[in-house]
């Protein structure tokens, strides 16, 4: 189960923000090499304290491990062939890290598995860098006899469409009946940075139709903006941002919001700190009452999903079908990494 993970203690912070800046797939940077130190350093302070603030670490190794635990229950029974099955987590910027996971994999003697993106959405700077970490491990010779295969997106599977519109459900019905359908619906994703956005990445698009079809489940009930959050640096970022959103719904007069976590499976900073702590309280002191749809958590309809699609992916693979995605197959139009065209090589052959 691959994500970006989070520091699970206030004290892992500075090597996860090192970890994370370091990342060239991720935040493109000159001198990335001396600078990430340097902005790790500078940053870890700050982003300490809002750890400190959301109760001293990340929840997102927990929830991915009550995820996987419960996904792979279900998966026996789903796709009783290829029992029984155990979920690893890598995570691409706190621990486990992808080298410690693969550690574990060798160590238990695992000959087959899954990669399986936990972003929902693809795009290169998270889940293709995620992919590019395990290339390069499996070519040092980290990961073993393993034979590999990609779920690499699911941002449009009804499972996930229907946990999302149920949690948005539960936020809605707490606004008096009588002005729910008035309440805006205000999506918000991680942004990413314009020249990510420009070279060719999925994301925005995959984002956009993630939110459609929950649009379409929920049968349009409410008005709602897709927006994105967690930009940093000087560069230009996806936009609008979401607290610049949520201060102009305020003065447009709009009395009624619920903010919607769509890129995020588990809670982490985005949500618990910057969407609550942050846009939420800063939009209930311009008169919005603001509600936050649950992240998915726990969420049994979630996991159920993720097993939905696990054993989807099982299914194929036996019928014959190709252990990588048609789409994981081509590379963004601006691509210049050569590890990206390695990687979807690697990967298409199994890891091999
Ligand atoms: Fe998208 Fe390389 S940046 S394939």
């Amino acid at each position: 189960m691959l994500n970006m993970g989070g520091p699970s203690t206030v004290a892992e912070t500075h090597d996860f923000l090192k970890n994370l800046f370091s990342d060239g797939d991720l935040i493109p940077l000159p001198f990335q090499k001396q600078l990430a130190p340097w902005i790790a350093r500078r940053r870890t302070p700050q982003i300490e304290q809002q750890y400190e603030d959301i109760g001293g670490g990340s929840p997102i190794l927990h929830y991915t491990q009550v995820q996987g635990e419960g996904m792979a229950k279900l998966l026996d029974e789903l796709h009783p062939e290829t029992a029984p099955h155990k979920a690893y987590v890598a995570f691409r910027y706190a621990r486990p890290l992808t080298e410690e996971t693969a550690r574990q994999l060798k160590a238990d003697g695992v000959t087959r598995a899954i990669a399986f993106t936990q972003y929902p959405q693809y795009s290169c700077s998270t889940t293709g860098s995620s992919l590019n970490e395990l290339f390069k491990r499996g070519k040092a010779g980290e990961l073993g006899q393993l034979e590999w295969s990609v779920i690499d997106r699911w941002g449009t599977h009804p499972g996930f469409i229907e946990a999302v519109a149920q949690n948005i459900e539960a936020a809605l019905s707490k606004f008096p009946e009588s002005t729910r359908s008035e309440t805006v619906l205000l999506f918000s994703a991680h942004s990413l940075p314009m020249s990510v956005v420009n070279r060719g990445d999925p994301y925005v698009l995959e984002v956009s139709a993630s939110v459609a079809a929950v649009m379409q489940r929920l049968g349009h009930s409410n008005p709602y903006r897709l927006v994105w959050q967690s930009q940093v640096g000087p560069s230009a970022w996806m936009g609008m941002q979401t607290g610049d959103a949520l201060k102009g719904l305020a003065r447009q007069g709009k009395k009624q919001v619920v903010l919607v976590p769509i890129a995020f499976t588990s809670d982490h900073i985005e949500t618990l700190y910057e969407l609550d702590l942050e846009y939420a309280k800063e939009a209930r002191e311009h008169g919005v009452e603001v509600h936050r749809a649950e992240s998915l958590n726990d969420s049994p309809v979630f996991i159920r999903a993720l097993a939905d699609i696990a054993a989807q992916h099982l299914r194929d693979l036996a019928a014959g079908k190709g252990p990588v995605s048609v789409q994981l197959g081509l590379r963004c139009p601006g691509c210049t990494n050569a590890t990206c065209g390695q990687q979807k090589a690697w990967f298409a052959r199994g890891g091999r």
